[in-house]
């Protein structure tokens, strides 16, 4: 069995890499192998390389750029590549695991998005991730499309890998005495350590392939992720509760984007993974 895994020095990409170690030959492209903007040395690659399974962990993620100057490259990395992954995967009978996000739902739902739920993204960097579900959908590729949200793990080693909002908070714990946190977004908070360890299972335990939702169980707002943060942590920080309204940025967020998974096994609580976390980065 080959398994290629793109975007593998990302934060949820080197996480994958271990938890898919001992499944068979590991191929581990990060940006140094290929960028994957320039279409035909990626598919060369690929077709030299020949994977089984063909891991997607790359991406587009700086949502506030990708509403301003960089909606171009947000959707030729977000739809383009994603859709020329998935047509190149149908042909070769590759099978395609993607990653999107709930940021590809409104947030106007109180309870939550099942897998079969419309999307209706309310900002660009959502409309690209939006648009590659489409176009892998539509490609008649073999997939497990799996939607996650605010990821937190191990930063990853790549020059462009986004720091997690919980090393983003401890980081800033380190200057701030007081911290406002935004209380009107809520969504999960999770651990990539799980999420791969479950993207593995799929394979495991030979589920259908389709649409997942994978997070932490439990959701919260920004103000209670950050307050856990600095409990769990041991961080002396004052924390006050403010609207997303008084922090302008560019890209508009989903006030309520918990998604939920009916089809697999839950996944322990957001606040047990982050324990484990936080220890672990001591
Ligand atoms: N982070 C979250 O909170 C979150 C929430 C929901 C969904 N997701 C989804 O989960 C997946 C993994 O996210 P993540 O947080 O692990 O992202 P990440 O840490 O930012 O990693 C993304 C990786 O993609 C690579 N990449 C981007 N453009 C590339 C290109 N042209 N050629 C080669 N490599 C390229 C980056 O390399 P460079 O560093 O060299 O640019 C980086 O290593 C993504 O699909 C993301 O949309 C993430």
């Amino acid at each position: 069995m080959k398994i290629l895994i793109l975007g593998a020095k990302g934060m949820l990409g080197q996480e994958l890499v271990k938890a898919f170690a001992d499944m068979g030959e590991i191929a581990a492209w990060d940006r140094s192998t290929v960028d994957m903007a320039r279409a035909d040395e990626l598919s060369g690659k690929i077709t030299a390389f020949m994977p089984d399974i063909l891991i997607n962990a790359a991406a587009y993620n700086n949502m506030d750029k990708a509403e301003t100057d960089e909606a171009e490259q947000a959707k030729a990395m977000n739809s383009n590549v994603v859709g020329a992954l998935a047509d190149m995967c149908q042909i070769l009978a590759i099978t395609l695991v993607h990653f999107s996000t709930d940021y590809v739902f409104d947030g106007i739902k109180t309870d939550g998005y099942v897998e079969t739920d419309q999307p209706n993204p309310i900002s660009v960097y959502g409309e690209t991730k939006y648009l590659g579900e489409r176009l892998l959908r539509m490609s008649g590729a073999e997939y497990y499309l799996v939607r996650t949200s605010r990821l937190f793990g191990r930063s990853g080693a790549s020059m462009g890998a986004k720091k997690s909002f919980v090393d983003s908070m401890l980081e800033l714990a380190k200057t701030k005495t007081e911290i406002s946190l935004v209380e009107d977004e809520v969504a999960s908070p999770t651990y990539v350590v799980d999420l791969a360890r479950a993207v593995r299972r799929l394979f495991d335990d030979k589920r259908p392939f389709g649409i997942y939702h994978i997070t932490n169980s439990g959701s919260c707002s920004w103000y209670e992720y950050g307050k856990k943060v600095f409990s769990l942590a041991g961080v002396p920080v004052a924390t006050t509760a403010v609207l997303g309204s008084s922090f302008p940025r560019p890209a508009k967020r989903p006030a309520f984007s918990v998604l939920k998974n009916t089809k697999l096994p839950q996944l322990r609580p957001w606040e047990e993974a982050l324990q484990e976390y936080l220890r672990e980065r001591e």
